[in-house]
């Protein structure tokens, strides 16, 4: 059971890495590749708050599939992929695109900056999460429904 939790997560991972199969549909991509942000975010929050010990690798991989992934994502939303497999992608991404790819933008940059300078420690990683979070949250409440 354990096995199968921890085999699962890795698959969930490897989508955010290495993107997906051609039969996946735009939402299921774009979700995928916000799992893998959603995980990262959560490797660095886990060090933050001293969950974890500080790891260069865990903080290097996980500021690298932020970056990756916010890259790909304004990508994943062609006409007719608006509603179903239960899309939380709010109307404005469609009607303000260009103030949603702007946003995704951010977070790409600061993803990038916080790799060039990688956080040193267990405060420089919660410095460049608050940094990081204040993107997340600003993009979903402007792009995505509750
Ligand atoms: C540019 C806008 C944008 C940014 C920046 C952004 N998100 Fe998202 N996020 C979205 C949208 C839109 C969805 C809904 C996608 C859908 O359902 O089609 C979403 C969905 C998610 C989900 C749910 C994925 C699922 O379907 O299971 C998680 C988790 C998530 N985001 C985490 C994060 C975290 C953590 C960050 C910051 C490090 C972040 N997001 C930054 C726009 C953004």
């Amino acid at each position: 059971m354990k096995f199968q939790t921890i085999a699962a997560a890795a698959a969930i991972l490897c989508l955010g890495f290495t993107g997906v199969t051609a039969q996946e549909t735009p939402i299921a991509k774009r979700q995928a590749l916000m799992k893998g942000i959603g995980g990262a975010a959560g490797a660095l929050g886990a060090i933050a708050k001293g969950e974890k010990p500080y790891d260069q690798a865990t903080v290097r991989t996980a500021l690298t599939t932020i970056s990756t992934n916010i890259k790909a994502f304004p990508d994943q939303f062609p006409a007719g992929s608006e509603t179903g497999d239960k899309t939380k992608a709010a109307p404005a991404i469609w009607e303000k695109n260009a103030d949603f790819r702007a946003e995704a933008q951010k977070l790409a940059s600061a993803s990038d900056t916080a790799l060039a300078s990688l956080p040193a420690d267990q405060a420089a990683v919660g410095a460049a999460l608050k940094t990081l979070g204040g993107e997340c949250s600003t993009c979903h409440q402007n792009f995505r429904l509750r």
